[in-house]
């Protein structure tokens, strides 16, 4: 199973959402599942992480790494199940050329959350951060538990 988170500058909330997936995986000994995340802007390419996302996931022990990429129509073959962090993620992906709906979902929508977002930090404060991680935190546990089980 491979699952790929996608945001919009791959530097705040996907790859935060990456590490904590990665950790949930490592810390309850899931085999075969591989994670990687994507932006669909290409401002960021090449860049890593916002240091604010780094500070706050060290904070709890979750470390981020990686350089930002941008999502591509080959991910739809590539991956089984592609998480957009937000409804405007979620639109872009399925406009893609090669875009394959079935594989597409709504994070919060998949983690029993309804219709919502994980908001956008990266305009915002210092707690933006820490409250994107408990989101997080909470549904990378719920979307474990449906794709391990
Ligand atoms: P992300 O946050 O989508 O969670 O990585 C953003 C990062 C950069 C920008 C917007 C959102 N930006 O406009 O550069």
């Amino acid at each position: 199973m491979r699952v790929l988170f996608v945001c919009l500058g791959n530097i705040c909330r996907s790859p935060s959402a990456e590490a904590v997936m990665r950790g949930l995986v490592e810390s309850r000994g899931v085999d075969g599942i591989e994670i990687d995340s994507a932006g669909t802007g290409d401002w960021h390419i090449g860049h890593p992480a916002d240091p604010r996302a780094i500070a706050a996931a060290n904070e709890r022990g979750v470390e981020i790494g990686g350089l930002a990429r941008q999502v591509r129509s080959s991910d739809f073959e590539d991956f089984d199940l592609i998480l957009a962090m937000d409804q405007s993620n979620h639109a872009t992906l399925l406009a893609m050329d090669g875009a394959d709906a079935s594989k597409v979902r709504l994070f919060r929508e998949m983690a029993g959350e309804g219709e919502i977002d994980v908001p956008d930090p990266y305009f915002g404060g210092e707690d933006g951060f820490d409250l994107v991680l408990d989101i997080l935190e909470r549904g990378c546990a719920v979307v474990l538990e449906e794709i391990s089980s």
